[in-house]
């Protein structure tokens, strides 16, 4: 009698794994349920287009090999501008004086590369369908100022001193409106060397790097102050 409860006893067992073994089997069959609703969708970010639309260059910078005699420097990068984050002034001449730029332009800066003439590589720029070039960009007829003025550049934030800790991803210390594309001033040849960055084909940048939101304060209604003052 006691044998037969315990043979029963392992019978059953024996059937109860059988029957929980086959169902998790069974339900392992099964397309796995994930629901799709358009209720929340993930935002898109349309200032980073650019670095996408450009990612298929990524391995092409990540592979090239560095030319020491033809780099910009963040000094040359800065004097070019009015302000940090100005529009760049044309350093070289321009064929037509009254062509708007568009395909004249767009000839060396949608996808950059070396110019004999200007012994130099054109910057690619980060912004190729805004065609009107010369309603922002103007080429630099003097060095000189016609007249002195208090205007002080603003300084440009410091590179280098950007991470928690040694080794984590610098924030961007700068605005991202207009920068849309990171790859045209942060890889390739013409990028500034002190900003080239070790990893172009990483693509998708603000995975890892944040945007340093700085609080800007509201000045109230600008008045233009005389010089001087
Ligand atoms: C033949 C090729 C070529 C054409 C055409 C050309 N550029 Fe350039 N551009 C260059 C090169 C090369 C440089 C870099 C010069 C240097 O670093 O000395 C440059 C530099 C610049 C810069 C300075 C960028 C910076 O970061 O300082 C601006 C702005 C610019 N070009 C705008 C224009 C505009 C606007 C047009 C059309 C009206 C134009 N370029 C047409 C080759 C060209
Ligand atoms: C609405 C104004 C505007 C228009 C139009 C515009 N740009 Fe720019 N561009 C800027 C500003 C502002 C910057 C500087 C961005 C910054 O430093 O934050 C800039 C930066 C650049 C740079 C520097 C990139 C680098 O690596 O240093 C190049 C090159 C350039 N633009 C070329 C062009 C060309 C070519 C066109 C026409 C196809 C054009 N831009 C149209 C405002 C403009
Ligand atoms: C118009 C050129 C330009 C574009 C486009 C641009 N940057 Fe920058 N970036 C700079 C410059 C110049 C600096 C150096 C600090 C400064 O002047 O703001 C810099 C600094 C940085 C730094 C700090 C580096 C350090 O060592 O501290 C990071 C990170 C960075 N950028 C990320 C990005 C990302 C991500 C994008 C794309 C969303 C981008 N940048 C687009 C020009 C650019
Ligand atoms: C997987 C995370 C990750 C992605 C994606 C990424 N970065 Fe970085 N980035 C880092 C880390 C980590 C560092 C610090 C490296 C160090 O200190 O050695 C760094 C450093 C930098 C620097 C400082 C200069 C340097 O190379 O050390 C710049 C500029 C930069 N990244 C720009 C970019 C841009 C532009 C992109 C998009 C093409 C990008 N990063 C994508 C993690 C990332």
């Amino acid at each position: 009698m006691k044998r037969l409860g315990i043979i029963s006893l392992f019978t059953l067992l024996f059937i109860a794994f059988i029957v929980v073994w086959n169902y998790s089997y069974q339900t392992g069959l099964e397309d796995a349920y994930i629901p799709m609703t358009n209720d929340n969708p993930t935002p898109s970010i349309p200032s980073e287009t650019g670095v996408f639309q450009r990612s298929e260059f990524a391995l092409d910078y990540a592979n090239m090999p560095i030319d020491e005699n033809h780099q910009r420097s963040l000094a040359t990068y800065y004097d070019n501008r009015a302000y940090h984050g100005a529009p760049p002034s044309i350093p070289h001449e321009v064929k037509s004086e009254r062509s708007m730029g568009a395909n004249n332009c767009l000839q060396c800066h949608q996808n950059g590369g070396f110019v004999t003439k200007f012994n130099a590589y054109a910057p690619v720029t980060p912004h190729p369908e805004m065609i009107n070039c010369r309603q922002c960009h103007v080429a630099e007829n003097t060095k000189s100022l016609f007249k002195e003025t208090a205007f002080h550049k603003v300084l440009a934030p410091k590179v280098g001193i950007n991470n928690a800790l040694d080794g984590s991803p610098p924030v961007i210390p700068h605005q991202i409106q207009m920068r849309e594309n990171c790859l045209s001033c942060h890889a390739g040849p013409s990028a500034p060397k002190e900003i080239r960055v070790t990893h172009p084909e990483r693509i998708n940048c603000r995975q890892c790097h944040v945007i340093n939101n700085k609080e800007v304060k509201d000045i109230g209604i600008f008045t233009r102050q005389k010089n001087g003052q």
